[in-house]
């Protein structure tokens, strides 16, 4: 963590919670949120819940994001939802390139660029997810394969006036309780401001660049202080406000000691 830029605390619901328990999860971080005035917090629930979470945290400071988006803002995309539909939604923010939509739903590093592209045309603020496979980490690729995929929206990125993050999520970390410890996750996480410094200094600057994979909140505290980690994009234990909300109060007990 680091004093210039105020830690993100963000939930990937996945295919978890949309309906009513979602609404109900969403006024529990609502109501968390009111304990960690250091922090940013942000819920990413599926399209279906969207608008009434939108409801639910309106005149909070919880942050509202979807998992997707098109690149297209209309027309016969059959199964799609564009930009514009989640800003009338009530969403500020979008995940893109999360390593599942890689993995499974065909998302490539240019498919990525275009719909970090949209989204940023349409205000939408993306969190855009890099990471290598345990195989490229094995082969000793992690550095080459994670640089690669944010060198395929920096320049996009750099033109953007609205916030913007990066989550480093190693694919072997996801969903498996391994975790990359602290000096692992600093070094790609350093390495990625190093790479948009040489493009872009005040994106690099402010560019929230979080980590991601079997992050808890036993092992929160241990990564939120490394130098280059922002905060943290957590799925699993994001399901649940109580373990949302330790590692949202471990973040704060950082910012109280790194003061910006
Ligand atoms: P996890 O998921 O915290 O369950 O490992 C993180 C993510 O996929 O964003």
């Amino acid at each position: 963590m680091n004093s210039k830029r105020t830690p993100l605390i963000a939930g990937n619901w996945k295919m978890h919670h949309g309906g009513a328990s979602g609404v109900t999860l969403a006024g529990e971080i609502v109501a968390l949120s009111r304990s960690v005035p250091h922090v940013e917090l942000l819920v990413a629930p599926p399209f279906t819940v969207l608008a009434a979470i939108a409801h639910e945290c309106d005149g909070s400071k919880v942050l509202l994001a979807a998992q997707n988006v098109h690149e297209k803002d209309k027309g016969a995309y059959t199964g799609e939802i564009s930009a514009a539909m989640l800003v009338d939604s009530g969403c500020t923010w979008v995940i893109l390139g999360h390593s599942e939509r890689r993995q499974m739903f065909g998302d490539t590093d240019a498919w990525v660029a275009r719909k970090t592209a949209a989204a940023l045309e349409a205000g939408l603020s993306p969190i855009v997810c890099v990471g290598e496979t345990l195989e490229e980490r094995e082969q000793g690729k992690t550095l080459e394969v994670v640089l690669r995929q944010v060198a395929a929206v920096t320049e996009v990125l750099a033109k953007a006036s609205l916030p913007v993050a990066i989550a480093y999520e190693p694919v072997w970390a996801i969903g498996t309780g391994k975790v990359a410890g602290p000096a692992e996750a600093e070094e790609v996480h350093a390495a990625i401001r190093a790479a948009l410094a040489k493009v872009a200094p005040a994106l690099a600057e402010k560019t929230r660049i979080l980590y991601g994979g079997s992050l808890k909140p036993d092992n929160a505290d241990a990564l939120l202080a490394c130098t280059n980690v922002d905060g943290g994009l957590i799925g699993g234990a994001s399901l649940d406000a109580s373990q949302f909300g330790a590692i949202a109060r471990a973040a704060e007990g950082l910012a109280i000691r790194f003061p910006s």
